[in-house]
């Protein structure tokens, strides 16, 4: 059979350690042989970031903008222990930090579901998919200690205008000690996160549920709120209306129980603490983070896929030393299957959208059919499963990508 042709490049950002080994793999058994595949490829593993001085991230984000859609492979944030292991110039921040940035993105991350690898919540049926603000708040907070000396001590909000002007609110007079955090978030921010869930609702024709703590932060999480609220009248609510789709306001502690007894199917929106918190516990609810996709959207409509887990070091190591990994490749390939989709749909290629389609069933059946990787292997509720090793579950999705295609 002819391979599938591609117009535009997809940018491609290889990364670290052992899904680096498993980018390889995907490539040369599932994409390859079916696709002419077209690139822009940017290194970003950790060494040739050291090399360039953390070039390469920037230029593979601003290849992104160009292009429109990339695909990633987890890269290594390095730590003091990394800078030691690679023996590194400096200490470069995270690259998904840097693209995240450059592209003005929102997160979303959804759960793969398979027959077998069973939610931990009964009622779930469908993918809860989550988007959080990653701008921000407590992630960019300052902080004060306030001893008990010289008291009483009081703490106020100040801003100061260009002209000079101050404006002063009381926060609390500390007749002891005590502690003080001030966060900010900027409006800008705010309505590209609004924005980019919107259009990834459009997107995915999914419900998008928008929950704060409106009530007790009138004016803050009041804010947030009225962002949504008021993009929603102006811009979205007809095309959601078209799309029969939904826009649902509710308080955080509200939303946290109604998901739990829905049977999932909604794009939930979340602060950034929250959406920090709710996603490592959805990831765990639905089953694995290894079948976790992320995509990062931009307001303008760019969009990069990758795995939500990160390099699985420890595997690595294990290949180093010549020993069997049985690494789970679902995610790294959805992120490939989503790219590919996506490509296609920009450039009119119906081919290669169903093509995605197709690498997707193809790795959901092949777990289905009881082969699969040895993190599924001990979670499955499926009899007689057989634990692959990583080549040979790579090889085993093909022979059944070959069958549909047939
Ligand atoms: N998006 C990214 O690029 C990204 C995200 C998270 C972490 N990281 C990086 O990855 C490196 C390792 O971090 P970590 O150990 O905290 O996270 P990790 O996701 O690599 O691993 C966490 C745990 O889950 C298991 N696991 C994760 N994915 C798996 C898979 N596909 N198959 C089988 N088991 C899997 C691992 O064995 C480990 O026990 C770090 O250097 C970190 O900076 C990158």
């Amino acid at each position: 059979m002819s391979k599938i042709q591609m117009k535009t490049p997809l940018v491609e950002m290889d990364g670290d350690e052992m899904t680096r080994i498993l980018w390889r793999m995907i490539k040369d058994e599932l994409i390859l042989p079916f696709v002419d595949l077209k690139t822009e490829y940017y290194d970003l593993g950790l060494e040739h970031r050291d090399e360039t001085d953390d070039q390469v991230t920037m230029d593979s984000a601003l290849a992104t903008k160009k292009y429109g859609v990339a695909v990633k492979c987890a890269t290594i944030t390095p730590n003091a222990d990394r800078m030691k292991e690679y023996n590194l110039k400096k200490l470069y921040k995270s690259p998904n930090g840097t693209i995240r940035a450059a592209l003005d993105g929102t997160v979303f991350r959804a759960p793969i579901l398979v027959k077998g690898i069973e939610p931990y919540v009964r009622t779930w049926k469908k993918p809860i998919v989550l988007a959080r603000h990653a701008h921000g708040d407590v992630y960019k907070d300052s902080e004060m200690k306030i001893n008990a000396e010289n008291l009483p001590v009081k703490a106020e909000l100040a801003l100061t205008d260009a002209a000079g002007n101050e404006t002063r609110q009381e926060i609390f007079t500390f007749k002891g000690d005590g502690i003080l955090e001030g966060m900010y978030n900027t409006g800008a921010s705010i309505r590209s996160f609004a924005r980019s869930c919107f259009e990834y609702a459009l997107d995915q024709k999914m419900d998008l549920w928008f929950s704060t703590k409106d009530t007790i932060s009138k004016v803050y999480d009041g804010e947030f709120k009225a962002v949504f609220e008021q993009m929603y009248e102006q811009e979205y609510k007809e095309k959601f209306k078209a799309a029969g789709i939904e826009y649902f306001y509710t308080l955080i502690d509200d939303a946290v129980a109604r998901v739990i007894r829905s049977e999932g199917g909604m794009l939930w929106a979340l602060k950034n603490y929250d959406g920090d918190v709710m996603s490592d516990m959805m990831a765990t609810a639905f089953g694995s983070l290894a079948m976790m996709t992320s995509v990062l959207v931009s307001p303008d409509g760019v969009y990069e896929y990758e795995a939500a887990h990160g390099t699985v070091q420890r595997h690595y190591y294990k290949y180093l030393r010549g020993e069997e990994t049985s690494t789970n490749s679902v995610a790294t390939i959805f992120a490939w299957s989503g790219a590919l989709r996506k490509r296609g749909e920009m450039d009119n290629l119906p081919e290669l959208m169903t093509f995605g389609d197709q690498l997707e069933q193809a790795a959901i059946e092949t777990i289905e059919s009881g082969k699969m990787t040895g993190d599924l292997a001990l979670i499955t509720t499926l009899e007689n499963v057989t634990k692959l090793n990583s080549e040979d579950f790579i090889r085993a999705i093909r022979a059944r990508l070959e069958q549909l295609r047939a």
